[in-house]
């Protein structure tokens, strides 16, 4: 079994959302398939036989937070996971890793599986080795690391068509493993499509990917879920 995470991030309406329940719901499969549309097309995964995710949440429950969204609204609304971290957040809505923190705590408190994103820009390559510690070091000895998913999401192969060798993705994703005590599964995503799954869910040390841009091809995508490299 592998995770293969679709990330819609702000794309999708109500009729994609439609079509891409009737084509990838019940398509029989052994991977854990998690599905992460907007927020407001949550709804109309009622009944999906595969996972539903949010792709972000506020780091509290309720209250006076204009705009916020709930986790506990989101477990209400079907959501077993929720991607934290994402470095589009990070970068443009100013994330800190003591924000990340306080959602993952917050989501894990709750039973709700965080999906946390870490990953270093173009610039800072040669040295991700204390890029992703720093963005691991509040995780790392954290009793609850078990009910948590990693994710290397490095920037510069995100939408770009570019990925790390896999020789590449083994040793970041062994570095993040070694860190985190392999308390919990990880995953790579980053110009994940239909060409570079299978050699990408070859690798030995992942547990599976997150897919952008190549999930909103709904056919594209079908032919990964039933993918069976995994
Ligand atoms: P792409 O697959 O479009 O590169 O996006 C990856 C991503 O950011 C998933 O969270």
């Amino acid at each position: 079994m592998k995770f293969l995470v679709s990330n819609w991030k702000m794309n999708g309406d109500v009729e994609f959302a439609e079509n891409f329940f009737e084509k990838v719901n019940r398509i029989d499969t052994k991977n854990r398939v998690i599905v992460c549309p907007p927020f407001p097309l949550l709804h109309k995964f009622k009944d999906f036989s595969h996972s539903l995710g949010a792709q972000n949440c506020s780091e509290r429950t309720s209250g006076a937070f204009t705009g916020e969204i709930s986790p506990l609204l989101l477990k209400d609304l079907g959501c077993e996971y929720v991607i934290i971290g994402h470095s589009e957040r990070r970068r443009m809505f100013n994330e800190s890793d003591e924000t990340i923190y306080k959602k993952y705590k917050t989501l894990t408190d709750l039973n709700l599986t965080p999906i946390v994103c870490i990953g270093e820009t173009e610039e800072e390559r040669s040295e991700w080795r204390d890029v992703l510690s720093i963005q691991l070091n509040k995780f790392k000895d954290d009793g609850n690391l078990s009910r948590a998913i990693i994710a290397y999401e490095p920037i510069w192969s995100i939408g770009t068509g570019k990925t790390p060798t896999a020789a590449e993705i083994h040793e970041v994703l062994n570095f993040i493993k070694r860190t985190t005590h392999s308390k919990c599964p990880t995953l790579y995503g980053g110009s994940v499509n239909i060409k570079n799954i299978s050699d990408i869910l070859r690798i030995p040390s992942i547990d599976g990917v997150l897919i952008g841009g190549a999930s909103l091809k709904i056919e594209e995508f079908s032919e990964m879920v039933r993918c069976s490299v995994c």
